[in-house]
């Protein structure tokens, strides 16, 4: 279509509004990258824009930083249309499904008003610190990061005086809930440092506005609140999505974080930067080149001796009964994570406080609790070590997971 016919189209609507007329508008408009003029056609034709043509606009609004029109027009498609499925538009809206109506309206109001009193408080982000005697279990890794994490941090000038190079990042890896987050609080709290726990998801939802001089103002933050840890949990949710961020903008949040990490405008000094994640292997390349999360420590399952620790921990506290064989309870949950035993703690205590309310009077938690706990409960770690086992054995670049290989030849899997 040429212009002169666009410039008839429009007359033509000026003249008799309807909604099939704007769509057509709309699209040459787009086509025409005329961000200005399409928005005026949105609310119009949004009621005829099939799957496709809703996605070619949304991502056209989000390219030409239109980002209150995009994510209204996103909104209004995924509600007239619960089955849409845009995987890349999905992420970048971070839907998940569109019958949580209420919860999409508070996104979008992240989305309408990057409001920078917001950015400068971080409250939100910062998190309790515990210390190394909440985590049970784990001394190889406590002991690592007590001499490659802990101690250059506290003492920075004798490993300067070495030309030792402090800084740089520390990935913790492994199955869901056996404590990397844990640990990383307790790290915090073993140097006595401000702990400030980010979700990468946060970080993209304030990408749809002001994402990266967010990311600017958290390091910024860490870097006046020394000593200070940040921890960015569940990496992968970043690292994942450069594959297919169409747009730049995604990228440039990775680049600025890959920017803050390197330091190189800044000094990282007394900011402790940790990472975790479930998928080191989707991780992107680029955050794990030296100086950045350039090391890797493998957070693996509880061993027989710390899941009747962890079970022991979690009861602290707990009306119980003397008979509890937490021995054989840890003999066989093998797999369990350290959260499978912590929700077997509660399931227990479930059961207890069901049959206090059955009998008018306080039952202890007891064996039999645990017993039936355990028939309906499961361990969720094998899934993660059988395809970890994998990844080890065909692209273990770097030797990166020798830990892993090492744990499942002492466990016989
Ligand atoms: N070593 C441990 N000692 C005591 N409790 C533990 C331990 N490991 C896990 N837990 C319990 O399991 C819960 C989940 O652990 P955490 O959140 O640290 O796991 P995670 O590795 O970060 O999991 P995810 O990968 O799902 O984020 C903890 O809050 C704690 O109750
Ligand atoms: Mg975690």
């Amino acid at each position: 279509m040429d212009d002169t016919s666009l410039d008839n189209l429009i007359d033509a609507y000026d003249a008799a509004p309807s909604p099939a007329l704007a769509k057509v508008i709309l699209l040459q408009l787009a086509k025409r990258q005329d961000a200005n003029r399409s928005i005026a056609y949105l609310d119009a034709a949004s009621s005829e824009l099939d799957q496709d043509e809703a996605g070619f606009v949304v991502r056209f609004l989000v390219d030409s930083d239109q980002l209150k029109a995009a994510s209204a027009l996103y909104l209004s498609v995924i509600e007239s249309n619960p089955g849409f499925q845009d995987d890349e538009l999905n992420a970048l809206f971070d839907h998940h499904s569109a019958d949580n109506a209420e919860s999409n309206r508070k996104r979008l109001r992240v989305v309408e008003k990057p409001d920078l009193a917001d950015v400068v408080n971080l409250d939100r982000v910062r998190a309790e610190t515990t210390d190394f005697s909440a985590v049970v279990g784990l001394d190889k890794i406590k002991k690592q990061i007590d001499k490659k994490i802990i101690l250059p941090f506290q003492k920075p000038s004798l490993f300067s005086r070495f030309r030792k190079k402090i800084g740089g990042g520390v990935l913790l890896f492994g199955p869901p809930g056996c404590g990397k987050t844990l640990l990383a609080r307790a790290t915090a709290g073993e140097v006595n440092a401000s702990f400030f726990n980010i979700e990468i998801s946060d970080v993209l939802d304030m990408y749809i506005g002001e994402s990266e001089r967010k990311l600017r103002a958290i390091f910024d933050k860490a870097r006046e609140e020394t000593p200070s840890v940040l921890f960015f949990d569940e990496i992968e949710a970043l690292a994942g999505k450069r594959e297919y961020a169409r747009n730049s903008s995604t990228s440039n949040v990775i680049s600025q974080l890959l920017a803050e990490l390197d330091g190189f405008a800044q000094n990282n000094a007394g900011v402790l930067i940790l990472a975790s994640t479930n998928v080191p292997w989707a991780v992107d390349p680029a955050f794990l080149r030296p100086g950045r999360f350039d090391r890797m420590f493998f957070v693996p399952p509880p061993d027989k001796v710390a899941r009747q620790g962890i079970l022991e921990h979690h009861m602290k506290g707990r009306p119980s009964t003397p008979d509890i064989d937490f021995a054989l309870l840890a003999k066989k949950t093998s797999g369990y994570s350290g959260a499978d035993l912590a929700n077997l703690v509660e399931m227990a205590a479930d059961e207890a406080i069901d049959a206090s309310i059955e009998g008018g009077e306080e039952v202890p938690i007891s064996f039999d609790h645990f017993k039936d706990a355990l028939g309906e409960s499961r361990s969720t770690t094998i899934e993660w070590l059988t395809t970890a086992r994998n990844y080890a054995r065909y692209s273990n670049d770097g030797g990166r997971y020798d830990d892993v290989l090492d744990f499942l030849k002492k466990h016989g899997r």
